[in-house]
């Protein structure tokens, strides 16, 4: 088998750069190791940027997007027993966000590329990659009980943060640099309508809380947990006693519906530098991971496969290297923007277990600012909806 561009793994990232090479005329294959329904069923994030809605429309996926995604334009933070409200588009000159989950995102995207025929195999198994220093890097995998090579004109990992791909570059090459946060979010979905319009991002004595959503009839919600709390600590009661003590307000409700989904993620913070070896690309969470605060993760990923596209758009047009070569540089941007402002709202909103009264006064202070002075509202504001260009 032969291809232009090999893609490892079919989450937003994968998925997103096989349409965008589609649109542009140029081949590749998809090779994805789970299922179809295990990739269409994981509920992850749900905030896309502006710069994202406007990609996925350009690239013709965006239909059921429009219909369905709810387009916001302020968030609230609370503090200290009262909310404030971040006005992101009067801040940035008219920017919105659009409340679309992930999940919904990847089942447009694997709906038009089999729509389109173009090749895209679920449960691909012992995937590895070879020759990356070469003019024919391979993919090797097994499918349907048979075993294939894949010949490639270069390889993208858009594998995830556990993924094959930035493990198969020789050791030395790559610089990871990283945070761990002592901490976790519980989240769930609930049938009932979200209690506010838009997200809440609850700073608490007790720890983080999010109000968040997926449509007018289903919430979105989070506690700050243990980095290692077990689920099963966790019955649904204990769940909702904590969200309304976190989340409470004099005069508001928090109302509860049943719990179809609930789950914990731990938090970390990761970049690898170099995004590139030889003639393999590294892009979204199998380059860097964000902690979920800044809702940046599918953002960034979605930025990275863009500029791979349009750099590998020039190589076949003109022969030039030159945004090949600047992929890692060009990316890299970006990256270390989302990774401070996803730390920085992280450490900003979460109670840290080893944090003594001094950084919890040093939080209230930052927080009084960001909802009091405009020119430290904006700058949350332009880094929430996305920096254009940097
Ligand atoms: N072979 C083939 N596919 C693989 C392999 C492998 N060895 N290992 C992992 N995969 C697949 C995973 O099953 C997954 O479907 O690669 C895909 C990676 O997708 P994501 O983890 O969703 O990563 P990415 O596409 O970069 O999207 C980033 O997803 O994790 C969230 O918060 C993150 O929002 C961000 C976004
Ligand atoms: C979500 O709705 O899942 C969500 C929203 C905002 C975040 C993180 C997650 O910052």
């Amino acid at each position: 088998m032969r291809t232009q561009v090999g893609i490892v793994g079919a989450g937003p990232a994968g998925l997103t750069l096989a349409r965008l090479l589609e649109v542009a005329g140029i081949e590749s294959v998809v090779l994805e190791n789970r299922s179809r329904d295990h990739v269409e069923q994981r509920i992850r994030a749900g905030v896309l940027e502006q710069g994202t809605v406007d990609l996925l429309t350009e690239a013709g996926v965006a239909d059921r997007l429009h219909r369905e995604g709810l387009v916001h334009h302020g968030i609230e933070l609370q503090f200290d027993g009262e909310r404030h409200r971040v006005p992101l588009s009067d801040l940035t000159g008219g920017s919105t966000i659009v409340i679309y989950g992930q999940t919904e995102v990847v089942k447009d995207l694997i709906q038009a590329r089999l729509a389109s025929g173009a090749p895209l195999y679920f449960e691909a198994e012992d995937v590895s990659v070879h020759e990356l220093e070469s003019e024919r890097p391979s993919i090797r995998f097994r499918h349907d009980g048979g075993k294939h090579e894949l010949e490639c004109d270069v390889i993208a990992g858009c594998d995830g943060f556990h993924g094959i791909c930035r493990e198969t570059i020789p050791a030395g090459v790559l610089t990871a640099f990283s945070r761990d946060y002592p901490y976790g979010w519980l989240g769930i979905l609930a049938a009932v309508a979200p209690s506010n319009e838009e997200l809440v991002y609850a700073h608490h004595e007790r720890g983080f809380a999010l109000l968040s959503l997926r449509s007018l009839e289903f919430s979105r919600l989070y506690v700050q947990v243990d980095h290692d709390e077990d689920i099963r600590e966790w019955p649904d009661d204990r769940i909702w006693e904590e969200l309304h003590a976190r989340l409470g307000l004099e005069g508001w409700n928090l109302a509860e519906g049943p719990v179809l989904e609930k789950g914990v993620t731990g938090m970390r913070s990761y970049v690898v530098e170099p995004m590139q070896y030889g003639r393999l690309y590294l892009a979204g969470d199998a380059a860097h991971i964000v902690p979920p605060t800044g809702a940046k993760g599918l953002n960034l990923a979605i930025h990275d496969v863009r500029t791979l596209a349009e750099a590998l758009v020039e190589w076949y047009g003109s022969g030039s290297r030159a945004a090949l070569d600047a992929y890692t540089a060009t990316c890299l941007r970006r990256v270390w923007r989302a990774e401070h402002f996803s730390w920085w709202m992280t450490s900003m909103l979460h109670r840290d277990p080893g944090d003594d009264s001094f950084g919890l006064r040093l939080q209230l202070s930052q927080l009084r600012y960001v909802t009091s002075s405009p020119a430290a509202a904006t700058s949350l504001a332009e880094n929430y909806v996305g920096l254009g260009t940097l």
